[in-house]
């Protein structure tokens, strides 16, 4: 027998059951899903990792951007989150 479960729940509201202690986001970009866990969780500590490089990927989207436009991104991001970066 197969049992499907239908769950519908969207990023923001997945936040709330985050933890305010420790977080981490595995793909940043430009930050725009970190701003939203500050805000919702004020975590103890935000880890934001990503490649912020060109890489061959199995799919396309906005996000796939040269590495010059990465480059631009990371910096972005240090500097959005500059004020974070000593807690
Ligand atoms: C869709 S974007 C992330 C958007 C972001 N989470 C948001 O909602 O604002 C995907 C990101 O994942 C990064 N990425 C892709 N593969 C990765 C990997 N293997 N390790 C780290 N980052 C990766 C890309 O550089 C890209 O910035």
């Amino acid at each position: 027998m197969k049992i499907t479960i239908e769950i519908n729940i969207s990023r923001v509201n997945m936040l709330e059951l985050l933890p305010n202690g420790n977080v981490g986001e595995i793909g940043v970009a430009k930050g725009d899903f970190a701003e939203l866990i500050i805000k919702h969780n004020n975590p103890k500590k935000l880890f934001l990792v990503d490649v912020w490089d060109n890489i061959e990927m199995s799919y396309s989207d906005s996000n796939m951007v040269d590495k010059n436009s990465q480059n631009k991104r990371y910096d972005y991001v240090l500097n959005k989150f500059s004020d974070y970066s000593s807690k």
